[in-house]
Formats: structure tokens, C-alpha cells, sequence
């Protein structure tokens, strides 16, 4: 068995955080024979909630669980920590955008990331989920200057694995048999949903996506925006935001980063663009296809082909994230 791996999440009282630590401490995510210590952090009114969640791990008797610690100060909750999955955050209601939520969320993650800056191991690998997820990560890591910036990820994934849901149930396939969906730019309603470069294996062949839908006109229309907008038909639904399904794909990225992705396959990762190789604004957290190796090193992806319809989406959502990156660091600055 290997040292014990620190993993922080925050917001570990809320609804994510509930269907998300059971798959992490049980070795879903790093692996069967990686000890873990779990670090919960939310704020102080939520402590007794806390409370309960500690009990329940304990009495999950996991064997790979080797110590949780809950507390509300950032500094104990990031010290020394290995990974970070920052969950904490006001979740949009009904009719809002995920844009509306800057003003309340960007202090939280502008004083995690001076944290993660003082007290987290270099080497710390950080996704952020809390909305607007794109740039709070773009936040975290510009208060956050001594980690290296491409540790600094945002959960694009979720939208990943809508996108392939969606084409594998209109192919009668089971999900697994989709694979290389891209999400292109903001976890917003402005995210282009792309499967333009997408496999289905059918019958033991592999086959474009595109050929075996045999309809433009859906996966133009249709199938782009109930990707867009799923978020917001949870919430509606639910009165709650997705949970579950967000919690899967948490651990679906945290997996892929930290064992690398399968052969020549992708994965969509918010990641800090350089301006490469989309021209995509430099230092913008923004969702690409990447690969990862064994050694959590990842790649964009490149020289994949881009028509005006796929760049006019691209440069939209980029729009957005630079408005967005705009307001943030006002708000920040204020
Ligand atoms: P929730 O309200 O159930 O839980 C949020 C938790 O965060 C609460 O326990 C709250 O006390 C805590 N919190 C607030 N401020 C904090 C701080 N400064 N430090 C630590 N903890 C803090 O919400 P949820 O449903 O778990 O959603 C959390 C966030 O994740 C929301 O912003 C939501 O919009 C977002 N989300 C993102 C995705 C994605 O794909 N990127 C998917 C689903 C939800
Ligand atoms: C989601 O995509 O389900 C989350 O980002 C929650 C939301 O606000 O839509």
C-alpha cells in the first residue's frame, strides 16, 4: 500500500459533496490500493451537518479511509493536500444563468486559491466544480501563483457525458460504446456540445458519429441545445441542481487525470488555454479535448479539424468567458 493521499473537498456538507465521498473513499476514483485522508471544509453554520457526514464514513468501515478531518478554516482544510475537488458554492435556482452566481461565489474561490497558494503541496491538482465553474478556476489559480497554472482544472465532464448519453439513446447503444464527445469552452448554455470527431462502436466497428446519426439538422439543433441546457431542466425538475450525475463526473475527471485516458481516446477538461492551439485567449479556463498520460501530465489536442460552424461556437463561448473573467476580477479587486 502506498502513502496515504490527501484529498480536500469543499462544500463536503452539501448535496454533491454527499453523493461524492463514499466513490472517493471507497477507491473508485484512485484506485483500490490508495489509502486516503479526507479533508472537508465548509463553513462554520454547517459544522453539526459535518458532524453527521464524518459519522457516516466511519460507519461505511472503508478500508482505505484513514482519517477525516471536517473543519471551516481553509488553512487546515487545504494543508498539504495531494488533490482538491472545490465543490463549495451557491447552486443557481430556477431561471437563473450560471453567470448570476459570480457576485456570490468569486470571494470563496479567490480566498481558496491564497490558501491553496500558502499551504497545499505544490504538486496539487485542483478541479473546480462551484459555478460558474469555468471561472472560478480561472480565480483560484490567479490567487493561487506558486502551483503551476494547468493544475487548475474545471468539471467539464458532466456535460461530456451528457453529450454521449444523449447520442448513445438515440443510437440504441449502451453509453460506453460512444466515445471522444467534446465539450468546447464554458459550463454555460454558450458550451458547443461537439461530436463532429465523436466514435460509435457498433457492432465491433467503429463508426463516426455524424454517419451513424444520419441527421444534421439534430446534431445542429436539437441535440446541442439539450446538452446547453440540461443543467437548467434538473433544476427544474429536481427544484434542486444535479447531484448525483455531477458527482460521477467529478470522480470520471479525477479518474481520467490521475491514471491518464485510454489509448488515443480524449476527454473534455476545463483547462487554461496558452492560445493554442484554437487560438482560444490565452489564459482563459476553457473545456478542450485532452489526453492525459499515466503521469497527469495532459495535452490539448490538436489539429482536429474546426468549420465556421464549430468556430463561430468556439469564439461565442469564448466571448462569454472573457466577459465573465472581466466581472470576476472586479469583483475580486473590489
Ligand atoms: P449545496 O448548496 O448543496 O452545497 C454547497 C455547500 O457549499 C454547502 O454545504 C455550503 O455550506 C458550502 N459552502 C458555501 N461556501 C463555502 C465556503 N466558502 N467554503 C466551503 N464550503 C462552502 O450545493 P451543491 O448542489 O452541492 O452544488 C455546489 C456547487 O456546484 C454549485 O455552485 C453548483 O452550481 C455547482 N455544480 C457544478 C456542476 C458542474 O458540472 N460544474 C454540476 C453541478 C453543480
Ligand atoms: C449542472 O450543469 O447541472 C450544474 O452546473 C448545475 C446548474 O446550475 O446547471
Amino acid at each position: 500500500m502506498s502513502e496515504a493521499l490527501r484529498v480536500v473537498v469543499t462544500g463536503a456538507a452539501g448535496q454533491i459533496g454527499y453523493s461524492l465521498l463514499y466513490s472517493v473513499a471507497k477507491g473508485d476514483v484512485f484506485g483500490a490500493n490508495q489509502p486516503i485522508e479526507l479533508l472537508l471544509l465548509d463553513i462554520q453554520p454547517m459544522l453539526s451537518v459535518l458532524e453527521g457526514v464524518v459519522m457516516e464514513l466511519q460507519d461505511c468501515a472503508l478500508p482505505l479511509l484513514r482519517e477525516v478531518v471536517a473543519t471551516a478554516d481553509p488553512m487546515v482544510g487545504f494543508k498539504d493536500v495531494d488533490v482538491a475537488i472545490l465543490v463549495g458554492a451557491m447552486p443557481r435556482k430556477e431561471g437563473m444563468e450560471r453567470k448570476d452566481l459570480l457576485a456570490a461565489n468569486v470571494r470563496i474561490f479567490m480566498t481558496q486559491g491564497q490558501a491553496i497558494d500558502k499551504v497545499a503541496k505544490k504538486t496539487v491538482k485542483v478541479v473546480v466544480v462551484g459555478n460558474p465553474a469555468n471561472t472560478n478556476a480561472l480565480v483560484t489559480r490567479k490567487y493561487a501563483p506558486s502551483i503551476p497554472p494547468q493544475n487548475f482544472t474545471c468539471l467539464t465532464r458532466l456535460d461530456q457525458n451528457r453529450a454521449q448519453a444523449q447520442i448513445s439513446s438515440r443510437l440504441g447503444v449502451s453509453h460506453d460504446k460512444v466515445r471522444n464527445c467534446i465539450i468546447w469552452g464554458n459550463h454555460s448554455s454558450t458550451q458547443f456540445p461537439d461530436v463532429r470527431h465523436a466514435i460509435v462502436n457498433i457492432d465491433g466497428k467503429d463508426i463516426p458519429v455524424p454517419e451513424a446519426v444520419k441527421d444534421d439538422s439534430w446534431l445542429k439543433n436539437e441535440f446541442i441545445k439539450t446538452v446547453q441546457q440540461r443543467g437548467g431542466a434538473v433544476i427544474k425538475a429536481r427544484k434542486l441542481s444535479s447531484a448525483m450525475s455531477a458527482a460521477k463526473a467529478i470522480c470520471d475527471h479525477m479518474r481520467d487525470w490521475w491514471f491518464g485516458t485510454k489509448g488515443n481516446d480524449w476527454v473534455s477538461m476545463g483547462v487554461p488555454s496558452d492560445g493554442n492551439p484554437y487560438g482560444i485567449p490565452d489564459g482563459l479556463v476553457y473545456s478542450f479535448p485532452v489526453r492525459v498520460k499515466p503521469d497527469h501530465s495532459y495535452e490539448i489536442v490538436s489539429g482536429l479539424p474546426i468549420d465556421d460552424f464549430s468556430r463561430e461556437k468556439m469564439d461565442a463561448t469564448a466571448k462569454e468567458l472573457q466577459e465573465e473573467r472581466d466581472m470576476a476580477f472586479a469583483a475580486c479587486e473590489a
